[in-house]
Parts: structure tokens; sequence; C-alpha cells
């Protein structure tokens, strides 16, 4: 049975028109329900014209050891249509309420290998837009628990203005270079994959979708592998995908031939390099 909460909107950032920070609290006050990084939350609202009420997940941006708030990234839908829960939350105020329920959700990291060894493998993270969201999540669990395990976060935007997060994860990688791979082992990445457009004249930095991280040509090391110094195997690496299907697919061509499985593929030992969370 579905069990319905109320939240209180308890804080707005707009980034751009269509695109947003949202922070949560439970109405009653306390603290913020349980969670693991890299699930999601599932908000409603009821929305007059179809007289009921709209629920949709939201992959949730804050980390578990923050009781506080519950933070969101969102995109405002209005292509072909309004969406319905969207244009609710992109008219909403600060003390607004809202329906909430307990989060939940499969994309988490994986602490152990199957075989109950630690999982020290090295975490890539690649996100499409508001799908870095779960990303940052992780970044702030991995750097609240003083993980040891090396983390890179890939993110990809179609313009300059929409790399949310980008002061905070840069500064997630400049304390991995004060403090040292051995205490802190963070790298961020961004890109921009519509570069030739004037609004992104000052970019600078990678160009292309965010999978592109991945891709090589004859023969040469991927962006990714140049950047950690190695050539990618399963034993080293484990990745994380979040975004539009053809960003999964765009990763999936990628890894797919060199021998990499997903977790919705495991192999009978139930090994797996790679778990993707789809726009659908
Ligand atoms: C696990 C998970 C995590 C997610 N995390 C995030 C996140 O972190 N951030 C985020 O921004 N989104 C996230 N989403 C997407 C989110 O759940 C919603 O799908 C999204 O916000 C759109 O909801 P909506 O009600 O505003 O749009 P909807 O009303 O559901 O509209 C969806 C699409 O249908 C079109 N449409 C609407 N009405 C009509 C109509 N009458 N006829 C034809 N077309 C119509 C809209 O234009 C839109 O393209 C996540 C989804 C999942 C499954
Ligand atoms: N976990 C989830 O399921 C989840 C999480 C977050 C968001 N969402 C939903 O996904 C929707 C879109 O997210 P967004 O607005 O943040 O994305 P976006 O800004 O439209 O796109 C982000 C990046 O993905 C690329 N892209 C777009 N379509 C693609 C495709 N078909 N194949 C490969 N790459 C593609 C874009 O490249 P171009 O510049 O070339 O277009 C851009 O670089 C949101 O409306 C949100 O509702 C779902």
């Amino acid at each position: 049975m579905v069990v319905d909460s109320k939240a209180i909107i308890s804080y707005i950032q707009i980034q751009k028109e269509d695109l947003a920070v949202f922070r949560f609290k439970p109405k009653e006050g306390g603290e913020v329900p349980q969670f693991k990084a890299g699930q999601f939350l599932t908000l409603g609202a009821h929305v007059p014209a179809e007289n009921k009420v709209i629920r949709r997940a939201y992959s949730i941006a804050s980390n578990p050891e923050n009781r506080n708030y519950i933070e969101l990234y969102i995109r405002w839908v209005r292509k072909p249509l309004p969406g319905r829960l969207t244009t609710v939350l992109f008219s909403a105020k600060e003390g607004d309420e809202i329906i909430w329920l307990k989060p939940t959700g499969p994309f988490t990291i994986e602490e152990k290998m199957p075989n109950g060894e630690p999982d020290n493998r090295r975490i890539v993270c690649l996100g499409g837009g508001t799908g870095l969201a779960p990303f940052v999540s992780y970044a702030k669990h991995l750097h609240a628990i003083g993980s040891k395990r090396e983390v890179v976060v890939f993110h990809g935007a179609s313009y300059v203005d929409e790399l949310g997060y980008r002061e905070e994860l840069t500064r997630l990688e400049e304390e991995s270079l004060d403090k040292g791979k051995d205490k802190w082992n963070f790298k961020y990445r961004a890109t921009i994959s519509r570069p030739d457009e004037w609004f992104n004249r000052t970019w600078n930095g990678h160009k292309g979708r965010v999978e592109s991280f991945l891709q090589s040509k004859d023969g040469e090391m991927s962006p990714l592998e140049k950047l950690v110094g190695e050539k990618i195997t399963k034993e080293n690496t484990v990745f994380f995908i979040c975004g539009w299907q053809g960003t999964i697919d765009g990763c999936l061509d990628v890894l797919t031939p060199k021998g990499f499985v997903t977790e919705r593929n495991k192999r009978a030992d139930k090994s797996f390099e790679i778990k993707y969370e789809s726009y659908g």
C-alpha cells in the first residue's frame, strides 16, 4: 500500500528557467527518512486538472549522512506539453507542502563483491543532465565515510549553464589533490555536447556527449584511461551510468564488446561491472 507523507519545500535554487535544486524536509519536523546513496524519492502532488495525485521518482542528490533535508536536481519538462509534476514544482514556493514517499531503489554502490570480499574497484560515474544527481550523492557519501576508493565523476550537458554542482565537485577534486590520493581519491570532468553553439563559446574543456569519455580511436587510450593513467579492466573498475537511454546505450556500446557485464545480465557467479538507471 502507498503511504503518502507530507514534506515542506524548504529551499529552491533556480539554476536556469527550467533547471533547479529543491530541498525537502518532513512537515512534522525532525530528521529526513533514511536512504542509501543512489536511491530515489517519489514526490506527489494533487493535479486539479486531472483530479488525482500524480507521483514521480527523483534521484536524491544529497547524501544519507545529511539528516536535515533531501535535495533533488530537477528539470522542468515542457515539451511537447508541460509535465504534470514538474510544472507543479516549478510553480511552487519555499514553504509549500508536497507529498513524498519513502526513498527506495537499487542504484546503490556495492561494498562487497559476490564472493564476499570488499569491492575496492575504481568507481566511474557517467551522468547526463540531471542524471548527475545520484553521483553527487555518491561523491558526498564516499567523502563523508572517508572512503579510499578512487571515484571519477563525468557530467555531460548541452550548455555551460547546465553544469550543476560544478563548484562543489571541483572543490572535492581540489581536496583530493591537496590531501593526496591515499586520503581522498576523487576526479571530476565535465563535457559540453553542443560546443559550437554561441552560448557555449567560453567552453574550453572536453566536448561531446558524456559517453565520449569512454571512446577511443585506433587502439589509443580513452579520455578515461588517460585520466586515470591505466587500461580499464573488469578487475579495476565498476561503472555507474544515469541518463537518457541513448547515454546508457552509448556507454554499453563501448563496454560490452570489452566483456563488461551489467547487473541486469550478471554472470552465473553473480559478478558484474555496470549498473545503470535510465530516463526510460
Ligand atoms: C528512477 C528515476 C529517477 C528520476 N530522477 C530524476 C531526477 O533526478 N531529476 C529529474 O528531473 N527527473 C528525474 N526523473 C524523471 C521524473 O520521474 C519524471 O518523469 C519527470 O520529472 C517528468 O514528470 P512530469 O510529471 O513533469 O511529466 P509528465 O506529465 O509525466 O510528462 C512526461 C512527458 O510526456 C509529455 N506529456 C505530458 N502530458 C502529455 C499529454 N497529455 N500528451 C502527450 N504528451 C504529454 C511531456 O511533455 C513529457 O515529455 C526520474 C525518473 C526515474 C524513473
Ligand atoms: N534516473 C532517472 O531516470 C532520471 C534522472 C534524471 C532525470 N531524468 C529525466 O530525464 C529528462 C532529461 O534530463 P535532462 O533534461 O537533464 O537531460 P538533457 O539536459 O536534455 O541532456 C543531457 C545530456 O544528454 C544528452 N542527450 C540527450 N538526448 C540524448 C540521447 N537520446 N542519447 C544520448 N545522449 C542524449 C544531451 O546531448 P545533446 O546536447 O546532444 O542533446 C546532453 O549532453 C528530465 O526531463 C528528467 O525528467 C530521469
